[in-house]
């Protein structure tokens, strides 16, 4: 049991809501693994009073926070500096607060492209294509552009924002297309994929019997990863696995990004194996 003493440090997510996240288990697991004296707590701060809760992280003395749905873009105007890449992302989702400045982080990209790299999937020269086009697609998005993809299809149910993003990546020097998720526009790019990345939340529970696009289309050549960890293997991912696809859940790049938040915060390597064990009790798999 955690000993919270006078002088424990305090490290916050803010979204909301937050009572579905696994990141409290995840990183005061890490924190005691690591013997720090730090605690993380989350808090549920409805969009309004965003403002109040980053004056709040600061007048307390926090350590940093984690910022998480619907708040990753609407927080950059609160901080007084965004590093490079979450500027380009459009999102923060790791805040330090070194001395009052408070600096927000994207470790959503670098978690997704570590755990792709795990998972034996280098994406150098491979075609790929994102189901999304929201916060969590953009993260993707960038991360894949920025690894050297030959060329990417961003797909989404509304148009207009598969347009607006891949517009703003095209300064990356990586070919990139638009489409909707009707089946004349996004097949043919399907079929041509190595790579296909779910970030909608179509599969999330509760509404497990969702699918991003027909299994059908999908062969045994490729790979498809799932952002949803909830359920771990959604629908979606186990008719692409048993379709002969290789797999990936989103659990790596929870893990990841979270390891990475760590190391900002406290400069040291994070326990990545106890992180992972937590995840995996927490989402009902065997260790
Ligand atoms: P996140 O931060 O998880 O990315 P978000 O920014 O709200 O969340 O984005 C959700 C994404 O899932 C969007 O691309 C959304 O499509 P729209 O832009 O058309 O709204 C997509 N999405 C949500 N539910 C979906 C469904 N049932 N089928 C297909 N796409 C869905």
């Amino acid at each position: 049991m955690l000993e919270v003493k006078s002088t424990t440090g305090l490290v916050a997510l803010i979204g909301y809501p937050v009572g579905h996240s696994l990141s409290p288990l995840m990183q005061n697991a890490a924190f005691a693994s690591a013997g720090l004296d730090l605690v993380y707590l989350a808090f549920a701060v409805a969009p309004p009073d965003l403002p109040a809760a980053l004056a709040g992280l600061k007048a307390l003395g926090f350590m940093g926070a984690n910022v998480t749905v619907p708040h990753k873009e609407a927080v950059i105007k609160y901080l007084d500096a965004v590093e490079p890449i979450a500027a380009r992302i459009g999102a923060v989702n790791t805040i330090v607060n070194k001395d009052g400045r408070l600096t927000g982080y994207n470790t959503d990209a670098g978690g997704f492209l570590r755990s792709l790299r795990e998972a034996g999937f280098d994406p150098a020269g491979k075609q790929a294509v994102i189901l999304g086009a929201g916060g969590a697609a953009r993260a993707v998005a960038f991360a894949l552009a920025g690894a050297g993809c030959a060329a990417l299809t961003i797909a989404n149910r509304t148009l207009e924002k598969a347009g607006c993003l891949a517009a703003e990546l095209t300064g990356l020097k990586v070919p990139v297309g638009a489409c909707n998720l009707q089946e004349e526009e996004l097949r043919p790019r399907i079929e041509g994929a190595d790579l296909v990345v779910n970030a909608t939340s179509a599969g999330m529970a509760p509404a497990v019997e969702a699918v991003p696009l027909p299994a059908a289309w999908l062969n045994s050549r490729q790979w498809v990863y799932d952002l949803v960890y909830n359920p771990l293997e959604t629908k979606f991912l186990r008719q692409a696995r048993q379709r002969g696809c290789r797999v990936i859940s989103g659990l790596g790049m929870l893990l990841y990004q979270g390891a990475a938040a760590f190391t900002l915060w406290t400069g040291k390597t994070a326990p990545v194996e106890v992180m992972r064990n937590v995840l995996l009790k927490a989402t009902g798999e065997p260790m």
